[in-house]
């Protein structure tokens, strides 16, 4: 989705603003543009494309050296309007007083572009966001209102989601920057202000920040700033606070793209989720104590969430259901939101969401608080919209996640649902002692990611070998059905393979008019209970000429007799087979997308965090 980074103090504002906008690239864009305010002249650049075509332009125009004043700069994904240079942000008002940069929709743009046409402003681009600062321009320009009076004019007057920063040539020394529903982060140091769309393009700047909320606004004015509201002119409380996030999580190291790096960086994450959570035979999630009376006796558990994370959800789902005996309901939030619902004021709902920023789960958390439910947030982002809007929640912990393809975050989702599934079923006496410390004991499977990623070279010699099937089906059962969702989602998104999901035993209901000897059909195959009535699945498909690739912890002959090709897991317990699965599943994705030449780390039409509806 769209980013945002702007500066205010004694610097040169360029390197500060491209080197933000470089590390908002992996949010997913198609243009981008800066404009810095000196000497009450306003320059603004834009380019369709890549970050590095518009620091190429602004080097050529000699730019580059010399902006000491205030600037904003953005990524642009493309929602109202082609992405072309027209429409990239910033965007500037009629009179070329104000400047704008919006991530979000604004959603009665087009009665209000109506009503300015009429005062005769002319427009120039197809963007929502260019009736907004066309309107501040006009509220300004009439010549009654200041710079602030004449945001918030124009702020109460818009419908939809926004997080904006506005400068403006005739009030210079002023920046505003305002949020609804459009998450926005305020970074202080001494006499410099940073705004970034999330703290990506701060942190190396400074670590004291101001999550902004809702109908918030920050006015920075010369070296001082004030928090107001977009409502009513009052002063609100500055919540300073000190992120933890590392610079670190935003290099690539010796990878070459931000994804591979996540893969490789689970054997960490997965223990840093756990760590003080689960010991010996009990779990300890301190986020949730305050709730965990409801949480315990709720009658009905819900999870929502999106994407992968949703995938995590039906995972989840499963866990409880097997470990705890709780019957869980899991929804896509986007259906949740709209659907008939049975949540009430005994129900808790579950939201999943590494970003914490999604609209469609953030509208889900709202609905299910107007209902009277605990809410519990599952997330990556402390601060996030998802962590303050829930009653009580558990932190993934696994670190920024850059690579738009959810790789670390998934398996961190999937490892605090357990727990939570085991200290739901401690509470409800559905599972003993000697169980609990034998479910707890992840020592010895957590070291065995390292011999996934020790295989790395064999599960890259299997992909290539498929670079070139136009589609994928990918079959697993039980916890391995959303873990064959996920595998064909991340097969999806980076390497554009069409790939389908499906509980292996569902194949024979219709995907199986796909199978002919071009076909790959991966399968997930833990030696369980279901493991013979998987292998009859593999004989189905094999004996229509399909191509098998199996993943697996067996090693039986037969399945080296059914597989084209074979990924040996190492044995381990029920759970941890579908965390290292996964792992396997992503590194295929990755090689066949690298494999094609692909931009693994910035996929066409896809955005880190969907911030929009
Ligand atoms: C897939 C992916 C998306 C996200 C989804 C929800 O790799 O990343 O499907 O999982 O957009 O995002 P969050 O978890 O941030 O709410």
């Amino acid at each position: 989705m769209c980013g945002i980074v702007a500066y205010k103090g004694p610097k040169n504002c360029y390197p500060i603003l491209i080197d933000g906008l470089h590390r908002l690239e992996y949010r997913g864009y198609d243009s981008a543009g800066i404009a810095c305010l000196s000497d009450e002249k306003i320059t603004i650049t834009k380019r369709s494309g890549k970050v590095i075509q518009l620091e190429h332009g602004l080097k050529v125009n000699g730019k580059y050296e010399n902006c000491n004043g205030s600037g904003i700069a953005h990524t642009r994904w493309a929602t109202h309007g082609k992405p072309n240079q027209i429409n990239a942000h910033p965007h500037k008002d009629d009179s070329g007083n104000i400047v704008l940069v919006h991530n979000g929709i604004i959603e009665n743009y087009d009665p209000i572009k109506k009503f300015l046409k009429s005062k005769k402003i002319k427009f120039k681009s197809e963007t929502d966001t260019e009736v907004l600062v066309q309107l501040i321009g006009y509220f300004f320009n009439k010549g009654k209102l200041n710079f602030e009076q004449s945001v918030r004019a124009a702020l109460q007057r818009v419908d939809g989601a926004y997080g904006i920063v506005v400068l403006n040539k005739k009030e210079p020394d002023v920046m505003i920057a305002a949020r609804k529903g459009s998450p926005l982060v305020l970074g202080i140091k001494d006499n410099e202000f940073f705004i970034g769309s999330d703290v990506s393009p701060i942190i190396k700047h400074t670590q004291q920040i101001i999550y902004l909320e809702d109908s918030q606004m920050a006015v920075m004015k010369s070296e001082e700033y004030k928090i107001t509201s977009i409502d009513k002119d009052v002063s609100l409380p500055k919540k300073v606070e000190k992120i933890d996030f590392k610079i670190d999580d935003y290099d690539k190291g010796k990878f070459k793209y931000f994804m591979h790096k996540e893969i490789h960086e689970q054997i960490h994450t997965i223990r840093n989720t756990i760590t003080g959570r689960a010991k010996k035979d009990r779990v300890y999630l301190n986020g949730l104590m305050e709730y965990w009376t409801q949480i315990k006796e709720a009658d009905k558990i819900f999870i929502t969430a999106c994407g992968t994370s949703w995938h995590a959800g039906l995972i989840g789902k499963n866990l409880i259901e097997r470990f705890a005996e709780v019957p869980v309901h899991v929804e896509y939030a986007s259906e949740f939101r709209y659907n008939k619902t049975l949540v009430d004021n005994k129900s808790v709902v579950i939201a999943i969401s590494q970003s914490g920023e999604t609209a469609d789960t953030l509208a889900a958390i709202k609905k299910a608080n107007e209902y009277g439910a605990i809410t519990v947030g599952v997330c990556n982002v402390a601060g996030s919209s998802v962590a303050r809007e829930t009653n009580c929640g558990i932190f993934t912990r696994c670190g920024h996640e850059v690579g738009v393809a959810s790789t670390k975050a998934f398996t961190a989702q999937v490892s605090v649902l357990y727990l939570l599934a085991l200290k739901l079923a401690d509470s409800n006496d559905t599972i003993n002692r000697s169980s609990m410390k034998a479910h707890l004991d992840f020592d010895d499977s957590i070291n065995k990611i390292k011999s996934i990623l020790k295989k790395e070279n064999e599960i890259r010699k299997v992909a290539l070998k498929y670079k070139n099937a136009k589609d994928f089906l990918y079959l697993g059962r039980g916890l391995n059905f959303p873990v064959a969702l996920e595998g064909a989602l991340k097969l999806k998104e980076i390497s554009y393979i069409h790939a389908e999901g499906y509980p292996a035993a569902e194949m024979k209901h219709g995907p199986i008019a796909l199978v002919d000897k071009d076909m790959p059909n991966l399968f997930i195959v833990p030696k369980d209970k279901t493991y013979d009535k998987i292998i009859s699945n593999i004989e189905e498909i094999k004996s229509r000429k399909g191509k098998i690739i199996i993943v697996t912890d067996s090693r039986d002959k037969i399945l080296k007799s059914l597989a084209n090709d074979l990924i040996l897991i190492p044995k381990t317990n029920h759970y941890m087979f579908c965390q290292l699965a996964t792992i396997v599943l992503q590194l295929f994705a990755y090689y066949i997308a690298v494999g094609k030449k692909l931009n693994v780390d910035q996929p066409r039409n896809l955005a880190k965090s969907v911030t929009v509806e």
